[in-house]
């Protein structure tokens, strides 16, 4: 039986993932997460949801002797999977080195235990903010990547470089990076979902405070050059970027897999922007959502989608879920989180 690590198991992505992971496979699964961005009674919903053994380690990726001590109980690591970084755009403008120091040090701290340890299989997090403002829209994997908005846009930038570069320095390694367009909504149980430990900075979490009464929203300019003058992006359902995990795994793990590296971009290959995004929430929440218009959030880009031709021939990945059924799970997760059935931040 193969064993995978999943590092950030315990957060948004990471968790979704597990429960494809345990449902979907065979693999022996293995969680490592530090609780910075994320909650340990994530891991209790996801054993809710999949009845299914998983190991967990409660260490930082950045702490080496940990992450090698730790791993070297397992006799035999077939791949990882790597989520576990830093993602708050607005924070990384203002702590670059804390971002730096995080996603890149956690980074080689695993490579390093790849070489030595003979792991040949690795997955990267990354994300369309590599692409900036792209010149030509929907974005392909082939598109250049302008200058990075964020620290936290650049350390994904940096991150695929890495990978670039290291991945043909060890005989037989094959690495993915996966850009993930905007992952969105929550487990079709309505028990696993987005879980802010602080103010949320996304649109998605912040439309269903905001319709619980919990928050307030501003829609961050209306007067960009699209069709109704709001940001456009692709936003993509949580579980469709899960179970392309699910897919890339299988796809590294064939022999047919022929590249060192390859990318895949993430997305539904649909541009929303930020008013549709409300209108499909009202929609399906039955929710009359109250917001103000306010002035253009600095960084952000006009429009961003994906091409996503790459993934769905190579991966044999198709997303499955549109924007109504994204905003119906994120309000039902909401309505369970004011219900109190699952952990609330302080
Ligand atoms: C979406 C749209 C905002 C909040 C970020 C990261 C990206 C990825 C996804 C990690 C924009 C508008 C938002 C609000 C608003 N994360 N908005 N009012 O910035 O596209 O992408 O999250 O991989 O890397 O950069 O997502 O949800 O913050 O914004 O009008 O209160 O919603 O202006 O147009 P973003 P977002």
């Amino acid at each position: 039986m193969k064993t995978i690590i999943v590092t950030g198991g315990a957060g948004y992505i990471g968790s979704h993932t597990l429960i494809e992971l345990l449902q979907t496979t065979d693999f022996k699964i293995v969680s490592i997460d530090n609780y910075s961005n994320s909650d340990a009674s994530t891991y209790q919903r996801v054993s809710q949801i999949t009845n299914k053994p998983f190991d967990q380690i409660d260490i930082d990726l950045c702490d080496k002797k940990a992450l090698n001590e730790s791993l070297n109980k397992y006799p035999k690591i077939d791949g990882i999977i790597h989520f576990a970084a830093f993602k708050t755009v607005p924070e990384s403008v203002t702590l670059p080195v804390k971002y730096y120091n995080n996603n890149l040090v956690s980074l080689l701290n695993l490579l390093d235990y790849c070489k030595e340890k003979n792991i040949r299989h690795f997955i990267f997090s990354s994300s369309c903010s590599v692409y900036g403002n792209a010149d030509e829209l929907p974005v392909t994997e082939e598109t250049p990547l302008k200058k990075a908005e964020s620290s936290y846009a650049h350390t994904k930038q940096i991150g695929e470089e890495i990978l670039n570069y290291f991945a043909p320095s060890v005989p037989d390694f094959k690495a993915i990076i996966l850009r993930y367009f905007n992952p969105v909504g929550a487990h079709i149980s309505g028990l696993n979902g987005e879980l802010p430990i602080s103010k949320p900075n996304n649109l998605v979490p912040i439309i269903t405070q905001t319709a619980s009464g919990k928050n307030n929203l501003t829609v961050f300019g209306n007067d960009y050059n699209t069709p109704d003058g709001t940001c456009i992006r692709d936003y993509i359902h949580v579980t469709d970027i899960a179970t392309a995990h699910v897919k890339a795994l299988l796809y590294l793990f064939e022999s047919g897999a022929p590249e060192k590296l390859s990318v895949f971009n993430l997305g539904t290959g649909k541009g929303v922007s930020v008013l549709e995004a409300i209108k499909s929430f009202e929609k399906m929440s039955g929710q009359q959502l109250n917001y103000t218009i306010g002035g253009r959030r600095a960084g952000d880009v006009i429009a961003v989608y994906a091409n996503n031709e790459k993934a769905k021939t190579k991966l044999k990945w198709e997303p499955q879920l549109t924007i109504d059924d994204m905003m119906l799970s994120a309000w039902k997760w909401q309505e369970n989180l004011n219900k109190g059935l699952v952990k609330l931040y302080s």
